[in-house]
């Protein structure tokens, strides 16, 4: 049966035998303190924006750092010139009618900004944040404990939307399509159902797997957009406003090389400013020029077009150990003993954006481009079928 019930009855149950959720009773975590979640204020200062479950996290220090490097506002955000004017629109229209903003999913490669997107949008709607991923919502209850907190207007951000358990994934479509959600208690003829009310939030959801979301899931998002690469005009411009903040002298050679080997993304222009700012101090006088980085990345293990020991590995296994491919994601992750999702996620999409690797139905083939950069040559034809006959191999 179910009965339309208060939210502080909601609440009051939240302890009681919480369904379905196949692990059993879930205890609610406490909402801003909790592994589960972070609850900030928009703009009061603590951001808590940051994952903290091993995903982003470094010292403390360089999360901070990181944080107050992040843009505030969308006046303020380089790039994704198209994503920022229409999440603009939705924005202010919210604005205007005293509205929350549509649910909105973001998706992409890492570093490209989809959190600092969601901050934005509860800075811009002068509203509270609270912050996820679909890993920390192991139960129902967890994510009932975090929807019943909400306040009107709030935005709750799932990174990782996509590794969301399909039982916790299941609550979300009524809580984000009626703002309402089901609580059942006990089991068996004793079940007793709830339909608690929540106030209206935005949910924004982030993944770098967009194909992973299950349809029904994805269709209740009013606002989907891709995040690209950033340009190397973009990525100067951050790095600039980086070593503006950051109060790092650099000379416009040094930020040229700097974004040129930052894979066309500004985490890793941020992160390598900071590692060429250290070297500069330690090792020059604390100016950054064209040199000092070139120095200082190699000693990083960036190469000049910002590929790291690991894309030239991968491109390696498949040049040298698969004759060019194609071949399958699982054989390439099993010589360089990583985890796939290390590759599809970290590896994969900038080397296919540069040209270096084509992904085939058959697999993936390292490119005419991946073959010249790393001086290996190509394998014939001839030598390839040779490959296939027995005891060549
Ligand atoms: N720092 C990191 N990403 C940024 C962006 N998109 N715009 C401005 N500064 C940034």
């Amino acid at each position: 049966m179910a009965r339309e019930g208060t939210k502080k009855q909601a609440q009051a149950g939240q302890g009681d035998a919480l369904q379905p959720t196949p692990g059993g009773p879930s205890k609610p975590p406490k909402v801003g303190t909790g592994p589960a979640s972070e609850r900030c204020r928009a703009g009061s200062g603590g951001e808590g924006g940051v994952k903290g479950q091993g995903l982003l996290i470094k010292g403390k220090e360089e999360v901070e750092e990181a944080l107050n490097l992040r843009p505030r506002r969308l006046a303020e955000y380089i790039g994704q010139g198209q994503v920022v004017e229409s999440l603009g629109i939705a924005i202010e229209a919210a604005k205007k009618r005293g509205d929350a903003v549509d649910h909105v999913l973001l998706y992409g490669p890492p570093g490209l900004g989809k959190t600092t997107l969601a901050h934005i949008i509860a800075k811009e709607m002068d509203v509270g944040i609270v912050t996820t991923s679909g890993p920390a919502l192991e139960k129902g209850g967890d994510l009932i404990g975090i929807l019943t907190h909400l306040k009107k207007g709030d935005v709750f951000f799932i990174d990782e939307i996509h590794r969301l358990p399909r039982t916790v994934e299941e609550y979300l479509y009524s809580a984000v399509e009626d703002f309402a959600i089901s609580i059942v208690f006990d089991k068996g003829s004793h079940a007793r159902s709830y339909r608690s009310r929540l106030e209206k939030f935005t949910l924004v959801g982030a993944t770098t797997r967009a194909g992973l979301i299950s349809s029904p899931l994805r269709e209740r998002f009013g606002i989907q957009r891709a995040l690209d690469f950033y340009t190397m005009e973009e990525l100067c411009r951050v790095v600039r406003r980086s070593a503006a903040l950051l109060q790092v002298p650099v000379d416009e050679e040094g930020v040229v090389e700097i974004a040129r080997r930052s894979r066309g993304t500004p985490r890793i222009a941020n992160r390598i400013l900071r590692r060429v700012r250290d070297y500069a101090q330690v090792r020059h006088a604390g100016v950054i020029t064209r040199p000092v980085t070139q120095e200082a990345l190699e000693l990083e293990g960036i190469d000049g077009e910002g590929l790291t020991t690991l894309d030239k590995k991968f491109l390696e296994t498949v040049i040298i150990h698969y004759k060019g491919g194609p071949v399958g994601l699982e054989a390439i992750a099993a010589v360089l003993q990583e985890e796939t999702d290390t590759l599809v996620d970290m590896v994969e999409p900038f080397l296919l954006k540069a040209g270096f690797i084509l992904r085939t139905p058959k697999g993936r083939k390292a490119t005419d481009k991946a073959h010249g950069y790393l001086g290996l040559p190509k394998t014939s034809a001839e030598e390839r079928q040779l490959s296939f006959l027995p005891g060549q191999r």
